[in-house]
């Protein structure tokens, strides 16, 4: 690359440290970052329900759950008792949809609705939110969905936010620098003034979202199978000794397979192993919620319809 020419006060460099540029604007000189990362889940985790990229059948959605009837009016989901009706404005719509979208509505100055409703891509249809379908509503409120404080360290709605936006919520969705760190001095010097690049300590930088790994690994009950879905705390557990990116290109939507990772390390095999599809057996799917399902990312045999835990040995 030639030598570039940049002038820029280092005041104005200081202020811009701080400042995020946006992903269009990176897109500008990483053009095919931009788009391989545009396609890819992270992208889609956030949006207002009428922008949602899988332009869901909002109407003609029905369900029942006891005395309630839910149905989906437009932007609107409407539940009733027979005798009266509350309409609810769906407004955040959670979750690319590669596996599920969860839509969020604003209560009041303090609350927001985690609606019951949710649509499950395995389904191609609409079923209760996790962790909904064993409470028992006893009015229309309860039965809209659950209430959560919009405020509060340990589940509050703004912590939904957090991890599903970029840039304290300039950006919907995981993008550029919700990694990458505010990239306007970058920008703006054209690649003079650095920006983070996680290749350290990534398991832990990626578990910022995904849950860190255990310092304590008796703290984690290995036999909960929503646990699986915290992939950097099951990834620390293997003796493969890897990072997320040794299998995962994060500006990449999922690959199709993981062989050629495999055997990077792992040239020759025990004749119990096939040649393909080495996650299939090596890392088994979980499903904690169908039709949720999880990859354990704690890498070893597994046997005896055990997909929790794998075999230890010494
Ligand atoms: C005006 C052009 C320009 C824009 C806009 C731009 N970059 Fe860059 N970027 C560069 C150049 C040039 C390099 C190579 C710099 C080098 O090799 O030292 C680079 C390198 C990088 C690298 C690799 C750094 C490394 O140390 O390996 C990352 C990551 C990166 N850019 C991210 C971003 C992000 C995120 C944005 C948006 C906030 C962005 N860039 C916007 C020009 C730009
Ligand atoms: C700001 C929070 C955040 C950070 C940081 C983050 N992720 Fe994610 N990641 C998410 C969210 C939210 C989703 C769910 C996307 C969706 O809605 O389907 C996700 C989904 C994924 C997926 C599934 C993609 C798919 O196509 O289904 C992979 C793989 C992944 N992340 C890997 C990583 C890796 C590797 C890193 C670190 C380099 C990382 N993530 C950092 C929040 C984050
Ligand atoms: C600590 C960060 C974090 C918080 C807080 C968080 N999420 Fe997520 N969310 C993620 C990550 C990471 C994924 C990807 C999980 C995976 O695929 O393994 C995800 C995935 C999802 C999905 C896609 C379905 C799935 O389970 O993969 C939905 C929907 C979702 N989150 C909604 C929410 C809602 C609603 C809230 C608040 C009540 C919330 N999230 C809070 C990080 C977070
Ligand atoms: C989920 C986290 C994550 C997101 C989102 C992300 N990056 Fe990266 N990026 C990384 C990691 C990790 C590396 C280092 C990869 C490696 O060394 O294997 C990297 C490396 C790079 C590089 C150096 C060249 C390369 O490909 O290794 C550039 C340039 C870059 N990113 C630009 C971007 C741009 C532009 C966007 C948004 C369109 C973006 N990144 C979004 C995590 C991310
Ligand atoms: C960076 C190199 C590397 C990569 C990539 C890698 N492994 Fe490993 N793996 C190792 C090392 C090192 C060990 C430990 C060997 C030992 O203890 O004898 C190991 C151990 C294992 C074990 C035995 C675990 C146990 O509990 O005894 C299995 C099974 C395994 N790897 C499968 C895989 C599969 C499948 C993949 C791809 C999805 C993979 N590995 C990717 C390096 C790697
Ligand atoms: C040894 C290879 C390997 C490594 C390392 C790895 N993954 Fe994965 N990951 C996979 C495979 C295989 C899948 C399943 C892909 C599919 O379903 O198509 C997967 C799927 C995922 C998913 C989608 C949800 C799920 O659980 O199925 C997320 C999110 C994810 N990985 C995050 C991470 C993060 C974060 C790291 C680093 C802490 C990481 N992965 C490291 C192989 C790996
Ligand atoms: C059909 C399921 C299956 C597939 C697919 C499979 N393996 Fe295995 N693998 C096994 C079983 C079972 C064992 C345990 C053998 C034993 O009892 O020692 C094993 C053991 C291993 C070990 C540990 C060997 C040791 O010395 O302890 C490694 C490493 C490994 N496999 C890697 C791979 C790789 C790489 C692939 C893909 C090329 C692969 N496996 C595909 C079932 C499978």
């Amino acid at each position: 690359m030639g030598l570039r020419a940049v002038t820029l006060p280092l005041a104005a460099l200081h202020a811009l440290a701080q400042t995020y540029a946006g992903a269009d604007r990176c897109g500008e000189c990483h053009p095919q970052h931009l788009a391989t990362q545009s396609e890819t889940a992270h992208a889609h985790a956030l949006a207002p329900a009428s922008q949602h990229r899988l332009q869901m059948p909002f109407a003609g959605v029905e369900a029942r759950r006891g005395q309630f009837r839910y149905r989906f009016d437009g932007l609107t989901a409407r539940v009733d008792n027979g005798v009266d009706v509350l309409a609810v404005p769906l407004e955040w719509a959670f979750g690319s949809g590669e596996q599920a979208v969860t839509f969020v509505s604003k209560a009041d100055d303090k609350h927001h609705l985690e609606h019951y409703l949710s649509y499950y891509k395995a389904l191609k249809n609409f079923g209760p939110t996790p962790g909904h379908r064993q409470l028992q509503p006893k009015s229309l409120a309860e039965a809209a969905g659950l209430l959560y404080k919009t405020k509060d360290p340990a589940n509050g709605i703004d912590g939904c936010f957090d991890c599903h936006t970029t840039g304290n919520r300039s950006e919907n969705g995981v993008r550029c620098e919700a990694c990458h760190g505010p990239g306007a001095a970058h920008a703006d010097s054209a690649g003079m003034a650095k920006v983070l690049v996680p290749r350290e300590k990534q398991n832990e930088f990626c578990g910022k979202c995904h849950r860190p790994p255990a310092s304590d690994p008796a703290s984690i009950d290995w036999n909960y199978a929503w646990n699986v879905r915290h992939q950097p705390v099951y990834l620390s557990r293997s003796k493969c000794n890897v990072t997320c990116s040794t299998c995962h290109n994060p500006h990449q939507k999922l690959a199709a397979n993981y062989d050629a990772a495999c055997r990077n390390c792992h040239a020759r095999t025990t004749p119990e192993c096939k040649p393909s599809n080495c996650a299939g057996c090596h890392m088994p799917r979980v499903s904690p919620e169908p039709p949720l399902r999880f990859t354990n990312h704690w890498i070893g045999v597994y046997s005896g319809g055990s997909n929790l835990k794998p075999r230890t040995r010494k």
